[in-house]
């Protein structure tokens, strides 16, 4: 297997170092995986003036998975606009045709206090955001800032064609299949053509997974209900930007951002792997992140692209085994527990690896 490894920006250089250290342990215990590394976000920028240099392009496009960091950066804020970090990353998502992004919701029990919801309304979930994640809002056209009538506009555009909410629908029901057998699908159909039209090709699809009970929820309603009882849902599957705004809701479900990996994938199972977190340029460099969310990544890597159900549990059993030994970084530490380094959590998994 080929992995294309962009670390990015900010804190993803920290984590991305603690997700190679578990392909390493995996790789000397006979995983057949190379890694090459290459520059994304604003590294890319600070390496070939492009947020998305060619040559990491075409080691990704070479790539059976890519694992990424995080991208961004105050510093790369002035930029021009096609510069910017973020536009490398929507970019590779595009390039590569990643449509469906798949953002579980896992409260370990232990994090239950982390979380800042009550503790009854949070455990025991475990919720899958299933994000549509190359269309809508963030790629129709036009979009753009101009004058009109003396003054400037800034307009983008939403737009979904069929065949882009059939797929990814198809994904979401698979999914929902093979965990509570219920898919809410969230959109906007009381204000917006674009979500009508999203409800329309869901029912559709619906009739092909019969076992599944399909619900519709304004997105509204739903982010109310995710804080107010969040083990109503059991898989989620939304636009791009509903799907954005969703899924950092959700996070906070399950203690921090901290712990919560994706996967984005192709009509092939190729896979983009990555925290759902930032690349928080405030703790950068200081061995203080959260590695978990990226060696979960790993994980449904395995899952998802490699196919290798049995190394998954075992990456998300060493995770959940150095959680119950107590170790935490700061952004889910509590009173009692030992507060552990971004480097220390990442050697504790390696050890929790062993058999
Ligand atoms: C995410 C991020 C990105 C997005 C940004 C960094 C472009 O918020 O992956 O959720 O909006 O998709
Ligand atoms: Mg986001």
């Amino acid at each position: 297997m080929k992995l294309a490894v962009l670390p990015g920006d900010g804190i993803g250089p920290e984590i991305v170092a603690q997700a190679v250290k578990v392909l390493d342990a995996l790789k000397s215990d006979g995983a057949k995986i190379e890694m090459e590394t290459a520059p994304i976000g604003g590294a890319g920028y600070d390496a070939a003036g492009d947020p998305l240099p060619a040559a990491t392009l075409a080691l990704a496009r070479a790539a059976d998975a890519v694992l990424l960091g995080a991208v961004g950066g105050p510093q790369y804020d002035a930029l021009d606009r096609p510069l910017r970090p973020e536009r490398g990353l929507l970019r590779i998502r595009k390039e590569l045709n990643l449509f469906a992004n798949l953002r579980p919701a896992l409260l370990y029990p232990e994090l239950a206090g982390a979380s800042s919801l009550k503790s009854e309304v949070v455990s025991g979930l475990d919720l899958m955001i299933v994000r549509e994640l190359t269309g809508d809002v963030y790629f129709g056209q036009p979009r753009g800032i101009e004058v009109r009538n003396g003054e400037r506009v800034g307009f983008n555009t939403m737009l979904y064609s069929e065949s882009e909410v059939r797929r990814v629908a198809h994904v979401a029901f698979g999914i929902a299949m093979k965990r509570g057998k219920k898919l809410c699908s969230v959109e906007k159909a009381n204000v917006l053509e674009c979500s009508e039209l999203w409800k329309e090709v869901m029912i559709e699809v619906a009739k092909d997974y019969p076992e599944v009970a399909l619900s519709h929820m304004y997105v509204d309603n739903a982010a109310m209900q995710l804080i107010r009882a969040p083990k109503q849902f059991d898989t989620i599957v939304t636009g791009n930007l509903f799907g954005d705004i969703l899924s950092d809701a959700a996070s906070m479900l399950s203690g921090s951002i901290g712990m919560l990996p994706s996967a984005s994938l192709d009509e092939r199972n190729k896979g983009m792997y990555e925290p759902i977190h930032g690349s928080a340029p405030d703790i950068a460099g200081r061995n203080l992140a959260n590695p978990l969310a990226t060696i979960l990544s790993v994980a449904m890597m395995y899952r998802y692209t490699f196919a290798d159900l049995a190394t998954a549990d075992r990456i998300e059993n060493a995770v959940k085994k150095v959680i119950a030994q107590g170790l935490r970084t700061g952004d889910i530490w509590t009173e009692g527990a030992r507060k552990v380094s971004c480097s220390e959590m990442g050697d504790a998994v390696v050890a929790a690896l062993a058999r």
